[in-house]
């Protein structure tokens, strides 16, 4: 028996138009330009209107990244959906972008806040990996702002909407997801919470009344976390890939707070060019942050084929996330989607 690898072969993103800088939120809290880009390295973020939700930003990140690939919809097996700011909380927005995508398949969420995307590729992985399915897309999205208080100045100035997505299809040559650290520590989770609406405290007029319907976060808590647990799971993850640091050509942390990423950098002493860093143009968006930094590395040509790239994320949960994947298919240039169906085609009839 062959083992069977799930390389990235597609992937697309899409962040709304809307740009929310920093001078704009210091009209509607009590913070200042400078305060945000010290403590956070976050200049502005992208902010979803009316019109755009969560499902419809899914499926254009979606099907750029089945373009890429050189798929349709139909071809699909698998859709996993990564998102804490669903449209609905039934039914699924899975569901929603299985069918606005015209595909024909099953598909689910998960809920893991900012690993979100991490926790579903290695997932997505598993059933390519077990022979089950071919083709899976993984999307991360999320539309956070809708869950944000404008008024407070600890969280709003923090997070941005956005959608980025793959397509895995097998593989015989070792790419894709080569290992992989999962974890979750619920008794941390109090620290990043929406408490308002779940059975716990179901839709009430006092839920309004106290901001439960919005997320609540200790910064502090959060920040120690992170910085903890970031350079422990990059640690893990390239044991478990049967890595070292030196083997990494690109390091994409989740986008939280360049001071976090900064602090990780000097932990595990990797080179800073190393890194990829994009949270100054979109802020925090969640399970959408990994893919984004993703789709934006290949655009910036940063990463090549057979690079072995570490996506390393943690979030509400709090949980952690993180992934070495090494890098398959070459970044397509303008008649790019040939070469990459054209390959698609030959692996996935071998395998
Ligand atoms: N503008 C101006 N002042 C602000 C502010 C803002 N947007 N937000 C908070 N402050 C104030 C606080 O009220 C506090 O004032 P006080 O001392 O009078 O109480 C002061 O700034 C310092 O707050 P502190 O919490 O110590 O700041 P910090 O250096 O820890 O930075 C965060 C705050 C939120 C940027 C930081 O804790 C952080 O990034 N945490 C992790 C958040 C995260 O990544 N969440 C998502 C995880 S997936």
């Amino acid at each position: 028996m062959h083992q069977i690898y799930s390389q990235i072969s597609g992937w697309g993103k899409y962040v709304p138009d809307n740009v929310v800088t920093n001078f704009d939120l210091e009209k509607m809290v009590d913070t200042s330009h400078d305060w945000v880009v010290q403590r956070t390295g976050i200049e502005e973020r992208r902010i979803a209107t009316k019109n755009e939700t969560t499902g419809t930003m899914a499926v254009a990140a979606s099907q750029k990244a089945l373009s890429v690939a050189g798929l349709t919809a139909a071809d699909l097996d698998l859709i996993i959906v990564a998102t804490s700011s669903p449209d609905y909380f039934v039914p699924a927005v899975s569901s929603t972008v299985q069918a606005a995508l015209g595909a024909n398949c099953p598909a689910f969420t998960v809920m893991t806040g900012c690993t979100g995307f991490v926790y579903a590729l290695v997932t997505g992985h598993q059933f390519i990996a077990t022979g089950a399915f071919k083709r899976v897309l993984v999307v991360g999205v999320e539309l956070i702002s809708r869950f944000i208080d404008w008024n407070d100045r600890n969280t709003c100035v923090l997070f941005g909407d956005g959608a980025g997505a793959v397509v895995l299809t097998p593989s015989l040559t070792p790419r894709g997801v080569l290992g992989f650290d999962l974890g979750s520590n619920g008794e941390l989770g109090h620290n990043l919470i929406l408490e308002g609406g779940g059975c716990a405290n179901p839709f009430s007029q006092e839920v309004l009344d106290t901001g439960k319907h919005y997320l609540q976060m200790n910064g502090r808590e959060v920040f120690k976390f992170a910085t903890r647990i970031l350079p422990q799971s990059t640690a893990k993850v390239l044991q478990h890939a049967n890595l070292n640091l030196n083997d990494i050509d690109m390091l994409i942390p989740h986008q939280a707070n360049a001071r976090i990423i900064e602090l990780a950098i000097k932990y595990l002493g990797i080179d800073p060019a190393k890194v990829f860093v994009n949270v100054n143009k979109y802020g925090n968006t969640s399970a959408a942050s990994i893919p984004i930094a993703l789709v934006e590395a290949l655009e910036q040509g940063r990463i090549k084929a057979d690079d072995k790239v570490a996506l390393v994320s943690f979030g509400a949960g709090l949980t952690w996330a993180s992934a070495v994947v090494q890098w398959g298919v070459a970044a397509p240039s303008l008649n790019g989607r040939e070469t990459n169906a054209a390959i698609l085609q030959e692996e996935t009839a071998v395998v």
